[in-house]
């Protein structure tokens, strides 16, 4: 088995910002302020000069009424954030430091339940 490829990016973050009808069973992450919240974290990484730091608008991540939510590459773990503090903690413990924002951190568990393949 060869090794893994060199990432392009070492941290590689997606902000859901989908906006549905403001009564959608499911709610909507951009509903629950996540386009300030990703501008934030992106002007923030920028003025903080984190290299190798991509911070991306995503689209639906089917975790909706846990939302406003992230998840971040490589890895694979989700945050909920809402506020400033929030996106501050996640570049700082995470991102620069490379730990867990565990009080942020959703679980698998946490739903909603995987679709059957
Ligand atoms: S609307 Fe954000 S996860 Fe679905």
């Amino acid at each position: 088995m060869s090794a893994d490829p060199t990432l392009f990016y070492d941290c590689h973050v997606f902000c859901c910002t989908n906006v549905r009808p403001e009564n959608h069973p499911r709610g909507s992450c951009a509903r629950k302020n996540s386009v300030e919240l990703r501008d934030y974290m992106k002007n923030k990484a920028k003025a903080l000069g984190l290299k190798g730091v991509r911070i991306n608008t995503a689209g639906c991540l089917d975790r909706c009424e846990l939302g406003p939510t992230m998840v971040i590459y490589p890895g694979g773990i989700w945050y909920r954030y809402t506020s400033q503090a929030d996106v501050d903690e996640i570049l700082d413990v995470y991102v620069k430091q490379g730990g867990w924002v565990e009080r942020l951190m959703l679980k698998p568990e946490d739903g909603p339940a995987k679709r059957a393949e």
